[in-house]
């Protein structure tokens, strides 16, 4: 086994070598068959989800008014660069794995750890945000057939509350959301028994996503009432609610609209030109999610005063306010079935790094473990599950979809560092795909990174410092817990600080979260 380990008093950056991950990976062989068309779907099917359904509305809502338009111009940035970062890792290390991967070869061990623990809440996390959107558009929809769930079952046991001078504060007690939660469970039986989307379902999936929104820009036209987009940039009003902080902070939330996005990037491998496709497909599939982003978002804030939209279900809210019952329906069953998608795309990536983890000896075995018949890893999903749908019950979209954004962020910044690392100690590594500009597309990767990052954490502080302490501590204690795991377990467990090979499934149980994402929409199977 060939180790690229660092110096002996550097235990902690032990590497892996870009060698022994080829080695290791399973998806050798992979076909160039995609072209940049298919890229920009891909990307599409990929971005669109919860963000725009719900996180929209709460940001126009509680942080930048009309003016949330102009956020998504700046969370497409911080994709863009980090984007072709990802791209040119994937295209440098063709091989079935995610950021932690690539981390692990570059960075060293414990840097990859941070990656895993970060990634959980790019994919986990996130898995329980959309559930928390979901359950919000199911209400809404159940409600027109006269159902009607009472809230103590849909409202996380944390939730927010709006004020009346705009931004929210957090109470908690009395309800918890069980819808939410069954959605994850339900989702989490579909992926122990092996089911997942297939390329039919995800294109019917994808259209209907992109076709509701679409129509909801085309028929809400109409109904745009001008003076709810005056003043366009509301005066701030302190902090980051509204104003130029204001556009800063809504950029950090609808950031989660764009996650998924990488998985164009490291479809590098599969690209039958990548140095020319990679591009096109991370720009055009973000650039196509961000005009109907804003389109959307116009017309959104158009329909409705922006100060009304912080509910469950903004965009149902806006097609209530149409008063075209068939149309509410429409668009209430696209979003169902797009957040469907999404929250079984996001469980399953999930339940992939920890087995790539798990593998490595970073994480306890059982995460890997393969169901003798369906060959899952059943075990980890059904932990994985049952831990996302706690999440999902207890705290509300805000602050899950906070640290979707700050965890994402962070992991593209290492994401940018590793491409710096990769060109200085390995230039004798062919790049199939280079990032465009020599070091300046990763240092805006990285720059555009903390835009994203500061107004989070500065919120989160000054939350703290008004008596809402409760997302510090959330975060806090998140990274405590995950260094605490490394500590006392991955770090004696490692399988590469032991000199021993990675453990051995006994079957592929599946890839990293982004290339498997690809296989399920290319060969029909996930
Ligand atoms: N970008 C995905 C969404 O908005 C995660 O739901």
């Amino acid at each position: 086994m060939s180790v690229d380990a660092a110096p002996s008093g550097n235990r902690l950056f032990i590497r892996k070598s870009i060698e022994q991950v080829q080695a290791e990976s399973q998806s050798h062989g992979l076909k160039r068959t995609l072209g940049a068309w298919n890229l920009v779907l891909l990307g599409i099917g990929c971005i669109i989800g919860a963000g725009i359904y719900v996180m929209t509305g709460n940001a126009a809502a509680n942080f930048a008014g009309p003016a949330v338009i102009l956020s998504f111009i700046v969370a497409f940035f911080a994709c863009v660069f980090a984007g072709l970062c990802y791209a040119e890792l994937a295209s440098t290390m063709p091989v079935a794995g995610s950021a932690y991967t690539y981390s692990y070869t570059t960075l060293g061990e414990v840097v990859a750890w941070i990656m895993g623990w970060l990634l959980v809440l790019e994919y986990g996390v996130a898995a329980a945000t959309v559930a928390a959107g979901w359950s919000g558009n199911v209400v809404s929809l159940l409600k027109d057939f006269g159902l009607v769930i009472p809230p103590e079952f849909t409202t996380s046991f944390v939730r927010a509350v709006q004020l009346p001078q705009g931004g929210f504060t957090f109470e908690s007690g009395g309800s918890f959301n069980l819808l939410g939660a069954a959605g994850i469970l339900a989702i989490t039986v579909l992926l122990v028994i092996g089911i997942s989307e297939s390329a039919t379902v995800n294109n019917v999936i994808v259209f209907i996503k992109v076709g509701v929104l679409l129509l909801f820009i085309g028929m809400g036209v109409a109904f745009i009432n001008l003076d709810n987009w005056t003043p366009f940039i509301p005066p701030n009003e302190g902090g980051f609610t509204y104003g130029l902080p204001g556009i800063f902070r809504a950029a950090s939330v609808i950031f989660f609209a764009y996650v998924g996005f990488e998985a164009v990037s490291t479809a590098a491998a599969e690209a039958k030109n990548p140095q020319r496709d990679i591009p096109i497909g991370v720009l055009g599939s973000l650039i196509v999610c961000t005009i109907i982003y804003m389109l959307v978002a116009a017309v959104l804030t158009g329909v409705v005063p922006y100060k009304q939209l912080g509910v469950a279900a903004p965009i149902a809210l806006a097609v209530d306010a149409m008063n075209m019952q068939w149309f509410s329906l429409l668009i209430k069953i696209g979003a169902v079935a797009g957040l469907t998608s999404v929250m079984l795309i996001l469980t399953y990536g999930q339940t992939r790094i920890f087995f790539a983890m798990a593998k490595d000896g970073l994480l306890p075995r059982f995460f890997s473990v393969l169901h003798p018949k369906f060959r899952t890893p059943w075990i980890g999903t059904v932990a994985l599950g049952l831990i996302i749908a706690f999440a999902a019950s207890m705290l509300p979209i805000q602050i899950l979809g906070d640290l979707v954004s700050l965890g994402t962020a962070t992991a593209f910044a290492i994401v940018c560092i590793s491409v710096l690392w990769l060109r200085k100690n390995r230039p004798d590594l062919q790049r199939p795909f280079r990032a465009p500009l020599g070091v300046v597309t990763p240092v805006l990767g990285i720059i555009f990174a903390l835009v994203m990052i500061a107004p989070l954490v500065l919120d989160i502080f000054a939350k703290a410092a008004s008596g809402d302490p409760i997302p510090a501590i959330l975060l806090g204690s998140y990274f405590a817990i995950g260094a605490a795991l490394y500590i006392f377990y991955g770090y004696r467990n490692s399988r590469l600080g032991r000199g021993l090979p990675q453990i051995d499934a006994d079957q592929d149980a599946g890839t990293g979260p982004e290339q498997a994402l690809l296989h399920g929409i290319e060969d029909g199977k996930a």
